[in-house]
């Protein structure tokens, strides 16, 4: 590949993350969900989540959801109840404003100019509103009028390789372009008390957290601009034989998720094909000399990775870290990822955004199952 092809490949310009200021912690979650659930007589079910939460490696998540509110609207809080308008009447007003809050960092990151974003991109997996949260963003945020707006809604968790699969087509095709980015899920569309008969919901319930991210992309980087990340190739595959590992249906009781227990073999069952078609054509034959932007999507997951591609410990660090600290939050945990392993990077004094190397790859695996395989490259 030569420096001018490379120049004209999408990048990514500028990141930012944000979450909701209401923090829960993991060791301390089973007490206060069963109780706000009205739930403590079912002491089997507890004991069973008191062990996923330990198992999970995750220490604390944000939530939009407060304790406050789920005493104002138990419907909530009940494992299925018709909630749907109390939950979208939250999604409406937090989605767009921890996205906003997101896209003010990626911009300051970035150092352009508001009036210079061409496109907005906006993923959000669990509500639905016309216009959008992408309308509501572009408001709060005062983007010009003339904005092309992208609205991705129940995308899931690989929604994060998604936008930047859009983003980069969109680079791509529009000289001049810069897209701004942004993913934002609140999990105040899922949350339900729990259920003996179904164990995926409390398994969701122990991994997953709010959180918005946002990126900036554009093509052929002008002076003031630092390129982080090229986005040199992106694909998505639908794992074979997998339909119904995870499915999400939005009903009058809100979005009702469904997770089988092999979600992370399936993952494990894929991985080495997709990495193998991905980095050997850039001339990488030993993952370990790659970096790695994986959906944190639980600890059995990123356990899978390691041993499937023969990783060593600490090539998951960053996707480690964002769910130690932050938890399953969906399409936005890639860009938390990428925002990790970047400033770690910086602080460490290595060479490249992705730990001083120049080749990586990011994975989103989210409902279908999905994967997302985006090759990365670090100048
Ligand atoms: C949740 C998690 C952290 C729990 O870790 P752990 O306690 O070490 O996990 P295990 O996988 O051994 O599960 C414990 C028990 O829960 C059951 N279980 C786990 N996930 C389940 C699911 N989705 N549905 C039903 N049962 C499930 C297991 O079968 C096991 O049952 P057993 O004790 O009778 O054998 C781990 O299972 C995980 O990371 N899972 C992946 C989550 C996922 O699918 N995320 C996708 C979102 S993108």
């Amino acid at each position: 590949m030569g420096s001018e092809a490379r120049s004209s490949a999408a990048a990514i310009l500028g990141i930012g993350t944000a979450t909701p200021p209401y923090v829960v912690e993991q060791d301390t979650f089973p007490d206060y969900y069963f109780r706000i659930t009205n739930s403590e007589h079912k002491v089997e079910l507890k004991e069973k989540f008191v062990s996923l939460c330990k198992n999970s490696m995750i220490r604390k998540r944000h939530m939009c959801l407060t304790e406050d509110m789920l005493k104002q609207d138990p419907c909530i809080s009940a494992y299925r109840a018709p909630s749907l308008d109390k939950r979208q009447e939250i999604m409406e007003t937090e989605v767009p404003k921890l996205g906003a809050q997101a896209a003010i960092v990626a911009i300051e990151d970035w150092g352009g100019s508001k009036s210079d974003i061409t496109h907005l991109i906006f993923c959000n997996s669990g509500g639905a509103s016309m216009p959008g949260a992408d309308y509501a963003l572009l408001n709060l945020l005062q983007l010009p009028l003339s904005t092309k707006r992208f609205m991705l809604y129940q995308q899931g968790c690989y929604g994060g390789g998604t936008v930047l699969r859009l983003a980069k087509d969109v680079a791509e095709n529009n000289p001049g372009a810069r897209i701004l980015v942004v993913t934002s899920e609140v999990t105040s569309i899922s949350f339900r008390g729990p259920c003996e008969e179904h164990f995926g919901n409390i398994v969701c319930q122990a991994l997953f957290a709010d959180g918005a991210a946002a990126v900036i992309v554009g093509t052929v980087p002008r002076v003031t601009e630092h390129v982080l990340f090229e986005i040199v190739s992106a694909r998505q595959d639908i794992v074979p034989s997998s339909e119904g590992a995870i499915v999400g249906k939005l009903r009058e009781v809100g979005l009702m998720i469904d997770l089988h227990p092999g979600v992370a073999k399936y993952v494990g069952s894929v991985v080495d094909k997709l990495v193998r078609e991905s980095l050997e054509h850039v001339g990488i034959n030993d993952w370990n000399d790659a970096f790695w932007v994986v959906h944190p999507g639980g600890r059995a997951i990123l356990d899978e990775v390691e041993k499937a591609l023969g990783l060593k410990k600490e090539k998951l660090r960053a996707p480690r870290e964002v769910l130690k600290e932050y938890g399953n939050m969906w399409s936005s945990c890639v860009l938390f990822v990428m925002e990790a392993m970047r400033r770690r990077s910086e602080e460490e004094g290595k060479a490249t955004a992705g730990e001083g190397l120049e080749w990586g790859l990011l994975f989103g695996f989210g409902p279908g199952l999905t994967v997302e395989t985006i090759l990365l490259r670090c100048p």
